[in-house]
């Protein structure tokens, strides 16, 4: 599917679904803006991240590029907070949903919110592997397998960080051998930048010492209508996937590449979240929504992976990515059970998902997409998540 097609597909949609989408405005000048009875603009208070956790100091981290978009970030799990982008009318709008307080992030129920995610991003089967012919056997947090690295996954650890710039913010962290019964001490890089195209780009990269298996990505969750301004059921996606990988009641990839199309997970062109979400549909059912792994067609890094749009804003957000599969999650465990940082709850598909990656379980689907990484070899990938109004 070439970009042009993609992009019209949204635009056309737009018109047709949620009528004209107004013109984008280039120059930002407003930083605060009142949605849903939220004002957004207000960045969490530096205080609220400030402790010592395993002797390493964690802080918030601002960056901000040169039409005003800013983010902020802390060093606890390598996690996006807040991340303000202008709405077609130019206000600012917090679309990542996080909360205010380091405290706020240990207590909460639901684990992975804004996080930098590994060593192995989404789930291994049972907790183990086997790799050069040894077994290795990890923590199954996620009844029966293991989810986003077991126990204390990236998002739960202190990262070093150092700010480059304005814009740039680089993240550093040791997974020793074995950690979390992963073999190789693995020295990881992870760099959040915001671009002069209104883009928050992730760059990671990684080796070891030891063969292992590698799957890093972000946990961001997103509400392109702003944080606590409702669901996201009514948000369009189009996702250039013709194939998806589905999966047992365990969220397990059965290992077939199915076709999305004549399904409820066929986004090829625009659809809203919610139009089928319902459906009667087992693999629907098994993930409680969508909680499914996206196979990519084979695209140039040029092309958007995905493209979502905000309803009510009509912010629009493109993802680029150089991995194969995309973890599409409606924020179907999300409860209410948690207050984020506009003093809402977390409730139910509030917030969506879009997590680039290799496929879940590879480590044990020898016709995946290997995740294998070996000494002497680098691993590195990038995701870019573009915001625009049209
Ligand atoms: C991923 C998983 C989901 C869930 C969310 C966070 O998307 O596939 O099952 O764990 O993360 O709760």
């Amino acid at each position: 599917m070439k970009l042009r097609n993609l992009s019209l597909g949204v635009l056309s949609a737009c018109i047709a679904l949620l009528g004209a989408c107004n013109q984008s405005n280039n120059k930002t000048t407003t930083t605060t803006t009142m949605n849903n009875s939220i004002t957004y603009g207000q960045l969490p208070a530096d205080s609220a991240f400030e402790k010592t956790i395993d002797g390493k100091q964690t802080h918030l981290y601002l960056l901000k590029n040169k039409n005003g978009m800013q983010a902020a970030f802390t060093n606890y799990g390598g996690r996006i907070i807040t991340l303000l982008v202008p709405d077609s009318s130019g206000k600012m709008i917090d679309v990542s949903v996080g909360i205010g307080s380091l405290d706020g992030y240990i207590k909460s129920t639901e684990s992975y919110y804004g996080g930098t995610i590994g060593r192995y991003g989404n789930r291994i089967a049972k907790g183990h592997f086997t790799l050069d012919g040894k077994q290795y056997s990890l923590f199954t947090n996620n009844k029966p397998n293991t989810l986003h690295g077991g126990k204390k996954g990236y998002q739960d650890v202190v990262w070093d960080a150092k700010k480059i710039n304005d814009q740039t913010l680089e993240l550093t962290y040791l997974s020793k051998n074995m950690e979390e019964g992963f073999p190789g001490n693995l020295h990881i890089k992870v760099t959040y930048s915001l671009t002069d195209d209104n883009a928050f780009k992730c760059e990671y990269e990684a080796t070891t010492d030891k063969t292992t298996v590698v799957n890093l990505t972000n946990h961001a969750y997103f509400n392109l209508n702003g944080e606590g301004s409702g669901t996201i059921l009514n948000h369009l996606v189009q996702l250039n996937a013709k194939r998806y990988t589905p999966v047992d009641s365990t969220l397990i990839p059965t290992g077939r590449l199915d076709a999305v199309k004549g399904t409820p997970f066929d986004f090829t062109k625009p659809a809203t979240i919610g139009a089928r979400i319902n459906d009667n549909d087992d693999q629907l059912k098994n993930g409680k929504g969508y909680d499914h792994n996206f196979v990519l067609n084979k695209h140039d890094e040029n092309q958007p992976v995905a493209i979502v749009k905000g309803d009510k804003t009509g912010i629009i957000m493109e993802i680029y990515t150089e991995e194969p599969g995309l973890q599409f999650y409606s924020g179907n465990f999300m409860q209410g059970k948690n207050i984020m940082k506009y003093g809402e709850k977390d409730e139910y598909r509030t917030a969506f998902a879009m997590e680039t990656q290799h496929y879940p379980d590879s480590p044990n689907q020898p016709r995946f997409p290997s995740t294998v990484l070996k000494p002497g070899q680098t691993y590195k990938t990038q995701t870019i998540y573009k915001f625009k109004t049209r």
